[in-house]
């Protein structure tokens, strides 16, 4: 079966790129470096199968194929690419994450460039295809699930290196949506394991504008949804590196707010006294609240009734008419 070319193929890679990580002088000099400057621990590296993939313009082709693997599915996983009519590597030169399945298999990479610049993109992602299918997966799932099951919360980051800082500091219930806004698909994921979903983005990134977009579709799915700002110019990598794992903890449970009720606030600070954006406001508010599954969480449904009426200065019971409105 050709998916399972792939998956033979991705763990081959996998394995090959961890070697010439930490047996090559090329892979342990700047590959290894890269990451030891970013405070990540042998530990850590070997958790997530970190790798680096050499400089050589086919170091990794060359092998694959002389083990017979065939060059058409070496392509299909983005792994190798042609150029000059010639097979070569993809990610040359850059350190690689290996993105896994729940099950720990090996679906796709993604691939960072050491130095950034204007030149190439930061990072170099597998290709979608037959395993890899970009809008079903949440990188970390496969390390997270079992903390997020026990904690009875899934943490949501941007990015690789935000899941993998804060698993260093132990923090274990945490994915990443690798920079794309989340799908419903990945909101069924999270619901496998838990209703309760914090948002960990920077404030100034368009990821919350664009967790925003998903927001209705999030509470339609039956999950909690919290906010947590990180300050801007940090992203979770980042932040808990500089302050530690106890006051990041610390951090997260005192800035975590309501999804919704952080909607309702930015916006209403948006329209200031603009009074048919506010009626427009009142309508979205009450669609999202509609969302919510009557039947099943008939309080928290009145609790934002309640809170957002408050908020918005209008009557609990038109808010209550304007919700029913919604629901057929
Ligand atoms: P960020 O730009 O926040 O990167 O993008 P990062 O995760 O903090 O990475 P470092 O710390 O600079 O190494 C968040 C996520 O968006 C995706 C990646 O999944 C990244 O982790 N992304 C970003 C790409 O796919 N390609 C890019 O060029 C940039
Ligand atoms: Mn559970
Ligand atoms: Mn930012
Ligand atoms: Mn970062
Ligand atoms: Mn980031």
């Amino acid at each position: 079966l050709l998916a399972d070319s792939l998956y033979i193929i991705n763990n081959f890679a996998r394995e090959y790129f961890t070697k010439t990580l930490l047996e090559t002088e090329e892979g342990q000099n700047i590959g290894l470096s890269y990451f030891e400057e970013r405070g990540f621990t042998k530990e850590t590296i070997q958790k997530f199968q970190l790798g680096y993939c050499s400089n050589e313009r086919d170091a990794f082709a060359r092998t694959a194929l002389e083990k017979g693997y065939n060059l058409d599915y070496l392509q299909k996983t983005g792994l190798v690419t042609i150029r000059n009519e010639q097979p070569a590597d993809n990610y040359r030169g850059r350190v690689i994450f290996p993105i896994h399945n729940q099950s720990g298999k090996v679906l796709g990479f993604g691939a960072r460039i050491l130095v950034k610049n204007d030149r190439a993109p930061k990072y170099i992602n597998s290709p979608e295809n037959e395993i890899y299918v970009k809008s079903k997966v949440l990188y970390g799932t496969y390390f997270a699930r079992h903390a997020i099951d026990r904690l009875n919360e899934c943490l949501l980051v941007e990015g690789y290196t935000d899941v993998i800082s804060l698993h260093q500091a132990g923090i274990e219930n945490v994915v990443a949506s690798s920079g794309t806004s989340l799908t419903v698909d990945q909101l069924r994921l999270v619901k496998k394991y838990t209703n309760n979903l914090t948002i960990l983005y920077d404030g100034d990134s368009a990821g919350v504008k664009a967790a925003l977009r998903g927001l209705d579709m999030a509470v339609e799915e039956g999950l909690n949804v919290k906010l947590v700002l990180i300050p801007d110019k940090e992203d979770p990598d980042s932040y808990v590196q500089k302050i530690g794992a106890p006051a990041f903890r610390q951090f997260v449970e005192t800035n975590k707010q309501d999804f919704v009720l952080f909607k309702l606030q930015t916006s209403m600070q948006d329209i200031g006294n603009d009074s048919n954006r506010k009626s427009q406001l009142v309508n979205e508010i009450a669609e999202t609240i509609s969302k919510i599954d009557k039947v099943e969480d008939f309080t928290r449904q009145q609790d934002y009734i309640r809170q957002c009426s408050q908020l918005l200065k209008i009557d609990e019971q038109g808010m209550i008419t304007l919700v029913n409105k919604f629901i057929r």
